[in-house]
This record gives C-alpha cells, sequence and structure tokens, in this order.
C-alpha cells in the first residue's frame, strides 16, 4: 500500500522511511490518547463516586439546607428542605430564596440576609418557613457565604432546623428548673424554720424561769396586800391595842414586812433576767443580720452553745474551752445560724449515748481561729463522710432533719473566707473543724 500511495502522489521523492516514521507517530498521538481516555474514565468515576458522596450526606441531613446565588436565587436544595416546603426542586431551583419564607417579616429580613453583597455569616437566626400545608414553620437559620476558587463570593449557603422541637424541650426543661427552685426554696425555708423553733424552743424555756417567779411573787403580795389593808382599816377605825396586836399576830404583819424586800428584790431581778434575755434577742435578731462587721465570735459561740442547750433534752452538755474575745469580721447573726446547727447535730447525734457531751475547743492558729466541735456521738459512718455536706442529705427520720443545716452553714463559712471539714475524732464521735481568719486590728 505504500508504495502504491507514494506512486499515486508522485511523491516518489518522499523516501519509504517518512513514511514509516509518520505512522510511528500517528501511533503514538493513537496511543496518548488511548492512555487519555482511561484517565478520564477513571477521573470521571472518582467524581460520580464524590458526587455520590456529597448527595448521600446531603440527603441523610435532618437539618435542611440551600445554596443561592448572590442575588439569593436557589441553586441547590436538600431533600430536608423539600420535605417541608413540598416543592420539587425542579420547582424550587431558580426562584427567589425568599419565597421559601411564611410571612412579610421573614421574606424581607431573608431578602436583606441573603442577597447582601456582605460576607458576613448569620447565626441562629428565627424565621417562618412555609410549610407543605401552607402554614408557617419556625426554624433556625445560619447562613455563611460561598466562594469561588479565586475568593471571589458567588453566593450563600443555608442551613436551618426546626425550632419547635427545641422550643418544646427547652419549655420542659424550665419548668423543671422552676420547680427545683420552688422545692429549693421551700426547703430552705423549712430549715430556717427549724433553726428558728430551736431558737424559739430555748427562748421559751429560758423565760419560763424568771417569768414564773414574777409572776409568783406578785400573786404573794397581792395577798400582802389585802392582809395590810385590813390592818390599815383596823388602825383607821380606832381599835384597841390588844386588838390590834391580836390581829397583827393573826395576820402575820411582822412576817409579811419581813419579807417584802425581798419578794421585791426577786420580782425586779426576774424582770431584768426577762429584759436580758430579750435583748439578746433582739441582738440575735437584729435587722442589720446579714450585713459584715467585727464581731466577737467568743460571744456568739456562748449565746448560740446557749440557746440550744436550754432546749436540748435532758443530759446533754456542752464543754468550752474558748479563749476570751475572738475577734472577727462577718455577720454575728449567720455565724450564730453556723453553731447552733452543729451544737443541734451534735445533740441529735448523741442522744441515747450514755454520755451525751460537745467539747468546744477554739485556738488562734497564726492569724486564723480554729474551733473544734467534738461529740461524744456514734461519729459519721465512712460513707456518709463524704456527703454531709451535701444538701438534702440527712439521715434523720422525715421531719426531724432537712439535710440543709451542713450545706447552709458550709455555704456561710465560705462567704467568711473560712472553711468547714467532718471527721470523726481518733477517740470516738465526730469532729468538725471551723476556721477563720481573726479580724485585723
Ligand atoms: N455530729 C454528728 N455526728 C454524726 N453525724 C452527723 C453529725 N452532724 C451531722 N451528721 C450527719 O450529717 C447529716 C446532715 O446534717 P445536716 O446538714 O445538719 O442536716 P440534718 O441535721 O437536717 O440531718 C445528718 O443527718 C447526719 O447524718
Ligand atoms: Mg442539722
Amino acid at each position: 500500500m505504500l508504495e502504491a500511495l507514494g506512486a499515486e502522489d508522485g511523491l516518489g521523492g518522499l523516501g519509504e522511511e517518512v513514511w514509516i516514521e509518520v505512522i510511528r507517530k500517528m501511533d503514538e498521538v493513537y496511543n496518548d490518547l488511548l492512555q487519555y481516555e482511561v484517565a478520564l474514565e477513571e477521573k470521571n468515576a472518582a467524581l460520580e463516586e464524590s458526587q455520590r458522596f456529597v448527595m448521600s450526606v446531603l440527603s441523610s441531613m435532618s437539618d435542611i439546607l440551600v445554596v443561592c446565588d448572590h442575588d439569593g436565587r436557589i441553586e441547590e436544595v436538600n431533600p430536608s428542605l423539600q420535605a417541608c416546603s413540598g416543592d420539587t426542586p425542579e420547582r424550587l431551583i431558580g426562584r427567589p430564596m425568599f419565597e421559601l419564607f411564611a410571612d412579610d417579616g421573614s421574606r424581607a429580613a431573608a431578602e436583606r440576609m441573603f442577597t447582601g453583597h456582605g460576607d458576613r455569616s448569620v447565626h441562629d437566626c428565627e424565621l417562618n418557613l412555609r410549610a407543605a400545608d401552607g402554614g408557617a414553620m419556625p426554624v433556625s437559620l445560619n447562613c455563611t457565604p460561598r466562594f469561588n476558587h479565586a475568593g471571589a463570593r458567588v453566593g450563600m449557603v443555608v442551613t436551618g432546623r426546626p425550632v419547635g422541637e427545641l422550643r418544646k424541650a427547652y419549655q420542659a426543661l424550665r419548668e423543671a428548673h422552676e420547680d427545683l427552685q420552688k422545692t429549693q426554696q421551700q426547703l430552705l425555708h423549712a430549715e430556717k424554720m427549724a433553726s428558728l423553733g430551736r431558737l424559739v424552743a430555748g427562748v421559751a424555756h429560758e423565760l419560763n424561769n424568771p417569768i414564773s417567779f414574777v409572776l409568783g411573787n406578785v400573786h404573794a403580795l397581792q395577798r400582802y396586800t389585802g392582809r395590810l389593808e385590813r390592818y390599815l382599816a383596823a388602825i383607821h377605825g380606832g381599835a384597841p391595842a390588844e386588838a390590834l396586836a391580836g390581829l397583827r399576830a393573826e395576820l402575820r404583819i411582822d412576817h409579811l414586812l419581813a419579807d417584802l424586800p425581798s419578794l421585791i428584790e426577786g420580782t425586779v431581778e426576774g424582770a431584768e433576767r426577762t429584759r436580758d434575755i430579750v435583748d439578746s434577742l433582739k441582738r440575735f435578731s437584729a435587722v442589720d443580720r446579714n450585713a459584715f462587721q467585727a464581731f466577737n465570735l467568743t460571744d456568739v459561740i456562748e449565746r448560740a452553745v446557749h440557746w440550744v442547750s436550754k432546749a436540748a433534752s435532758d443530759g446533754f452538755r456542752v464543754d468550752m474551752d474558748i479563749p476570751e474575745g475572738i475577734n472577727v469580721f462577718g455577720s454575728p447573726g449567720q455565724m450564730q445560724q453556723v453553731i447552733m446547727n452543729l451544737v443541734q447535730n451534735a445533740c441529735d447525734a448523741t442522744a441515747g449515748q450514755p454520755e451525751r457531751v460537745l467539747r468546744i475547743h477554739a485556738a488562734r492558729v497564726g492569724n486564723r481561729v480554729e474551733v473544734r466541735f467534738h461529740d461524744s456521738g456514734p461519729g459519721i459512718p465512712e460513707d456518709s463522710l463524704a456527703h454531709v455536706f451535701e444538701p438534702f442529705f440527712t439521715t434523720k427520720p422525715v421531719g426531724q432533719g432537712t439535710g440543709l443545716g451542713l450545706a447552709i452553714s458550709y455555704g456561710i463559712v465560705e462567704r467568711h473566707d473560712g472553711r468547714l471539714s467532718a471527721g470523726n475524732h481518733p477517740d470516738g464521735g465526730a469532729e468538725f473543724v471551723m476556721t477563720m481568719p481573726l479580724a485585723r486590728p
């Protein structure tokens, strides 16, 4: 064939080798073409694979997804959006994005957001989408600009999540939280009432004594008054001397006169005692109960012990070893609540023990004061130790313990820059240790 071609063309001048060379080149080109085709097919397969991957991700997204161009026209939507809006991609693609919205307000907001030429993202913007049934569906939208390979902004990617579910869950959470807060308030109140109850019991016990002897004395004075009236009436009536002497003996006027000073003295003492009790109560319940001030911790401990042990059942004793005048800074009323609770807990813990003692030992350690409360009770079981400061932890029967005493006390001591810890003493019984800074002189 080569020879024939050469002859027909009349290109006999060209040698055979030239033709062979041309054919070789053509072969090479053909081979290259084949290789390109294989490579192209491989690339195509990879592209299809990655497109399938992207599509599968888009279809399994429960959030809605809309891609739009920089004029806000829809370029792509995912199946979630189709399900929401009830429209097919054919009907959606090319339409303005803001047509997806249910009301004018949402449409206006969307138009501002999606057609802007800025490159700012929008987060959690709540708008109403037009639902398949024609109603409005609130969604929380996020919107991020999309850029091409050259870095130019070409549109927006919008994702959204229906907020109905979120809101329902949030509402339920908030209600539960409010209920808890209410219960907590009630329990705090219960603990306050319990400590108030203890205080009132102590005060009642304390007042009982002086008031009953003031009352006894006043009754005696009343009787004496009657006898004195009779005797004075006889004198003023001019009764003879013997009759008067007889009446004086009968009415025991001399005894009465001798008794008067001690009766009056006793009454005054009882009244003074009552006044002192009322004074210390006033101090306890002062309006500035919660105000921070410099105060004497020794006095507060003594007062707290006094009130609790007055109300405590018999046989409970508190031994105190506390230096005079420990000056600290804080709220005396709150500190008193802490100490009353510690003393009350010791009193409860020692119930039924042969010896019921609480030893309170205080000492200055550097620039702090350390107060130890060691009782003769059974101590705190190992597995309770980690929990005693937790709110609502109590081992007492319902109605007797709120489990808030130590939790509240812990908070109060912390606010005083102090520490409260619980443990067991090597000699048995629980030991609570409270430390707090001394007031600077
Ligand atoms: N001195 C103590 N000895 C033994 N256990 C104690 C002592 N003080 C407190 N506890 C334990 O800590 C729990 C919590 O105390 P608290 O917070 O005051 O609440 P409550 O007195 O209402 O039970 C008590 O129920 C008790 O189990
Ligand atoms: Mg308690």
